[in-house]
């Protein structure tokens, strides 16, 4: 046995341990690919870490990678690939996935995987011949449009995150199949297994904590993160009216009061337990995220970055962001609105309590394309208007 084949057999025991890995095939197919032969000017240790690995770097920032294989393995075990389905990958990157999924699906089956940028096809095609794999097809191409050629596909995957629906992936889906993709959802993103219905509407199998880097091409996102003093980005909201960067800036340059909160949240919480049930249920809460350990603001901001709530215009401009502590959160009040945007906060957390705290997984999601229609949802769904379709979000 070589050291690569050692490394990779510990990786895979290490994901099975975990619980990332829970099905036979997605198991077998992580002990035979070789992800050190995708990942040609990486060391062996570095390919079979459980990390991300970036191949390419535009203006300093990650345009690909071969994605976490914890995160992999989680979306292996949503995609539920079986042997014979036909399958279209967006986000071909090193080839290691589509590899993984020729190997699952087998000789009856087929994979397509797209990518935008013509080096990495190139790097792709190289490594599928180098690590002797078959079956899969490599195109260069906006994958916001799929691939029509080989539809219809039985499963859909995105390895790249989107801010929409594009029509082309339900209009190549096969009936009954499935869309997988890394969704941005006003600052959260979420792997999202959605089934494709009769009437054409999604509706969500499972969802997933992820942090995918985001398309480029058509489906790049209209609302790009904004940069802030301190190495602080501000995102969302995606489909309100842009936060002033001005104002927010200079709320965030003077600190108020800290307001405690019986409400108990937990770092991963800022992302996909209050932050998504902020994001979902209050159309104007961003998500600030700070670059490196010194944001300049008074409380850190976290790994998984914190919530605010912001009137960030007018002479009311105020922010009140979520502090997690050990123990019962606080909230930090910013500029001269803070106080008043820091009792909004405060109700939040409670509403979030009352119902549970639900995290990612507890919610019900259903994609319709299109716009909203002008009639509000019924009581305790939200509705998220996104630029081919809109989500509705409900708990059980
Ligand atoms: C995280 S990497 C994918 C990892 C890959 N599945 C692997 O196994 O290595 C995301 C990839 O999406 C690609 N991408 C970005 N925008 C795209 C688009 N519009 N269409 C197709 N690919 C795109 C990037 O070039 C990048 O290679």
């Amino acid at each position: 046995m070589s050291a690569a084949d050692r490394a990779r057999a510990a990786m895979v025991d290490a994901l099975c341990t975990a619980g990332r890995v829970r099905s036979p095939a997605v198991e077998q197919a992580l002990r035979a690919v070789p992800r050190h032969l995708f990942l040609p000017g990486a060391s062996v240790a570095a390919a079979y870490a459980d990390g991300a690995v970036a191949v390419q770097h535009v203006d300093g920032a990650a345009t690909s990678s071969a994605s976490q294989p914890s995160m992999v393995a989680i979306m292996l075990e949503q995609l539920d690939l079986r042997p014979g389905h036909r399958v279209l990958e967006i986000g071909a990157g090193t080839g290691w996935n589509a590899a993984l999924m020729a190997r699952i699906v087998g000789a009856a089956g087929h994979v397509t995987t797209v990518d935008i940028d013509a080096d990495l096809v190139a790097g792709t095609l190289g490594h599928l011949a180098a690590a002797d794999v078959s079956g899969v097809e490599v195109v260069c191409g906006d994958g916001a449009l799929g691939h029509p050629a080989a539809a219809p596909y039985d499963r859909i995957v995105l390895t790249v995150g989107s801010d929409d629906v594009w029509p082309a992936w339900v209009a190549q889906l096969a009936p009954g199949g499935r869309l997988l993709l890394p969704l941005a959802l006003r600052g959260s993103q979420l792997s999202m297994a959605l089934d494709l219905a009769p009437d054409g509407t999604l509706h969500s199998h499972s969802q997933r904590t992820c942090g995918f880097i985001r398309l480029r091409g058509m489906g790049a996102s209209a609302r790009p993160a904004v940069a802030l003093p301190g190495g602080v980005a501000l995102h969302g909201p995606d489909d309100g009216p842009a936060p002033d960067r001005a104002a927010v800036a200079a709320a965030l340059a003077d600190p108020g009061p800290l307001v405690d909160s019986p409400v108990v949240v937990g770092p991963a919480d800022t992302w996909d337990g209050f932050g998504l049930w902020l994001a979902l249920t209050d159309p104007g809460a961003l998500r600030l995220v700070a670059g490196g350990p010194d944001s300049g603001l008074p409380d850190p901001l976290g790994p998984a970055g914190a919530v605010a709530c912001a009137a960030p215009a007018g002479e009311d401009s105020g922010i009140a962001v979520v502090v997690v502590r050990d123990g019962p959160a606080a909230v930090r009040a910013y500029g001269p609105g803070g106080p008043a945007q820091a009792r909004r906060m405060l109700a939040a957390l409670e509403a979030w309590a009352e119902v549970g705290a639900p995290a990612a997984p507890e919610w019900r999601f259903t994609i319709v394309s299109g716009p909203p229609p002008p009639a509000a949802p019924p009581s305790g769904v939200s509705t998220v208007r996104m630029a081919h379709c809109h989500l509705l979000a409900r708990l059980p």
